[in-house]
C-alpha cells in the first residue's frame, strides 16, 4: 500500500499538537497544550433553543441540500458586521466554510501549484502549514516581532521569491498571542499592494479582544485580499462553521473548489447559528467570553511572573487564547516537555509552529481551557520542571 499513496502524504506530518493531546488525556495532567475554547463559554441553552426552532419551523428547508456559497441571511449577517466595523464587504463576497480550516484548504487548492512560494509568520499557525502543505509549496518565513512581522524582511522576501501567498494572523496570533499594530497593518498592505502576492489574513480571534482598542483588518487597506473568519471561538468549534471573504474573481474559484470538496457546509448548522446570532444578545455573550479569558490570562501571566525563574519571558496578549513563553537561549522546550509531563502538566513545544528553522527555546501555553485553580497549579508545576532544566 505504501507505494500507492500520493507524494504529498509523505511530506505533510500528522499534527504534532494532536499527537501531544493524546499524552494529556490522563485526567491527572493539567494541560495548557490544546487550543480549545472554554466549554463554559458556549451558549448551550441558546443553541438548543435556536436548534429546536429551526427544526420545528424550517425543517423542510434546513434538512435539504443547499447552495455552495451558504445560507444567504448568515452571509448577510457577516457582511453587515464587517460593514459596522468599517470594512465594506458584500454578502456575495462571503463563502461559508466548514470552519476556517476549510477556508485555508480551499485557498491552497485555488492558488498553489507544487513548489509555489508561501510566506508564513515565524512562528505560524501549525495547521496552516499542514493545510497548505498538502499542495506541496515552498514555505518561507518572516520573523514576527512584538508589533507584527519584520517588514524589511517581508519586502525582501516578496521581491526575491515572488511567492503566491502571504499568510498571517494579525489578531492575537496562534501561537504567540501577538497582534499587529495599526502602522504595521498599513505597512504590510503597502508592501503587498504591487507585489503580485495575495494576502491571506486569518482572523478567528479578533472578537475576543479583552484589552486595548479594536484594529482594522489589513483587508481594509488592501481590498483585493482574502480574509478568513470563524464561529469556533465565539459560538462553538463543534459546529464547524467559518467563512472566507474575497472579491468576485477569487470567490468564483473558491466556490468551484468547495463544490468539488463537499457541495456545501452543514445547512442545518448555518440556520441554527444564524438564529442564535439574530435572536439573542450576542454582545453580552461576547463580553462574557472576554471577561472570562481576560481573568484567565491575567492569572496565567501573574503566576508566570511569580513562579517562573528569571530569564524566562512571556507575551501578554490583549485577546485570544494563547501566550508564548521564551526560555533562555539553548534551553530546549522539548526536553522541558518530558520533565513537565512527569510533573503532570503539558504545553506545546514551540518547535511545532515553525515552517523552517525552529527556535527550540519557545513554547505555547493555552489559557482559555483551564479554570483558575488549574492555571495556578499548572504554572507552579511547570515552574518546578523549569527549575530542574535550568
Ligand atoms: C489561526 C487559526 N486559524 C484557523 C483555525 C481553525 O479554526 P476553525 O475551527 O474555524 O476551523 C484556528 C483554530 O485554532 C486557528 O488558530
Amino acid at each position: 500500500m505504501k507505494d500507492l499513496f500520493a507524494d504529498r502524504m509523505s511530506k505533510v506530518p500528522k499534527s504534532f499538537v494532536r499527537e501531544i493531546l493524546k499524552v494529556t488525556e490522563d485526567s491527572n495532567i493539567i494541560s495548557f497544550g490544546g487550543g480549545l475554547p472554554n466549554p463554559d463559554s458556549f451558549p448551550h441553552t441558546e443553541i438548543a433553543e435556536a436548534a429546536s426552532k429551526v427544526l420545528t419551523l424550517e425543517s423542510r428547508e434546513a434538512l435539504q441540500y443547499s447552495t455552495t456559497e451558504g445560507y444567504k441571511p448568515l452571509r448577510e449577517y457577516i457582511a453587515q458586521r464587517y460593514c459596522k466595523g468599517g470594512l465594506k464587504v458584500d454578502a456575495d463576497e462571503i463563502l461559508i466554510t466548514n470552519g476556517s480550516q476549510q477556508g485555508l484548504d480551499l485557498v491552497g487548492k485555488v492558488f498553489l501549484n507544487k513548489d509555489d512560494g508561501v510566506v508564513v509568520e515565524h512562528p505560524t499557525y501549525l495547521a496552516a502549514i499542514q493545510a497548505f502543505g498538502m499542495y506541496e509549496p515552498k514555505f518561507h518565513s518572516v520573523k514576527l516581532m512584538e508589533d507584527g512581522p519584520d517588514t524589511v524582511a517581508l519586502e525582501n522576501l516578496l521581491k526575491k521569491e515572488k511567492p503566491k501567498l502571504f499568510y498571517c494572523v494579525p489578531n492575537f496570533q496562534n501561537p504567540t498571542g501577538i497582534s499587529y499594530s495599526e502602522d504595521k497593518r498599513r505597512e504590510v498592505a503597502g508592501i503587498l499592494r504591487e507585489s503580485g502576492t495575495v494576502l491571506v489574513e486569518d482572523n478567528p480571534y479578533g472578537e475576543i479582544r479583552f484589552m486595548g482598542k479594536d484594529l482594522p483588518p489589513i483587508k481594509k487597506f488592501l481590498p483585493d485580499s482574502v480574509l478568513l473568519g470563524s464561529f469556533s471561538k465565539v459560538v462553538a468549534p463543534g459546529i464547524r462553521l467559518g467563512w472566507v471573504a474575497a472579491g468576485e474573481e477569487v470567490m468564483d474559484k473558491l466556490v468551484t473548489a468547495k463544490q468539488a470538496s463537499d457541495l456545501h457546509s452543514n445547512y442545518l448548522a448555518q440556520r441554527i447559528v444564524h438564529g442564535f446570532l439574530t435572536q439573542y444578545d450576542v454582545e453580552k455573550h461576547l463580553d462574557k467570553i472576554r471577561t472570562m479569558y481576560r481573568r484567565q490570562r491575567d492569572l496565567m501571566v501573574n503566576s508566570i511572573e511569580k513562579y517562573f525563574p528569571d530569564g524566562v519571558t512571556c507575551t501578554k496578549p490583549e485577546g485570544g487564547m494563547f501566550l508564548w513563553v521564551t526560555l533562555p537561549e539553548g534551553v530546549s522546550s522539548m526536553e522541558l516537555f518530558d520533565l513537565a509531563i512527569k510533573e503532570n502538566v503539558a504545553f506545546v513545544p514551540g518547535k511545532a509552529f515553525y515552517a523552517e528553522d525552529p527556535e527550540i527555546n519557545t513554547m505555547r501555553l493555552n489559557f482559555s481551557n483551564s479554570n483558575e485553580e488549574k492555571i495556578v497549579e499548572g504554572i507552579k508545576r511547570l515552574a518546578n520542571a523549569l527549575e530542574k532544566i535550568l
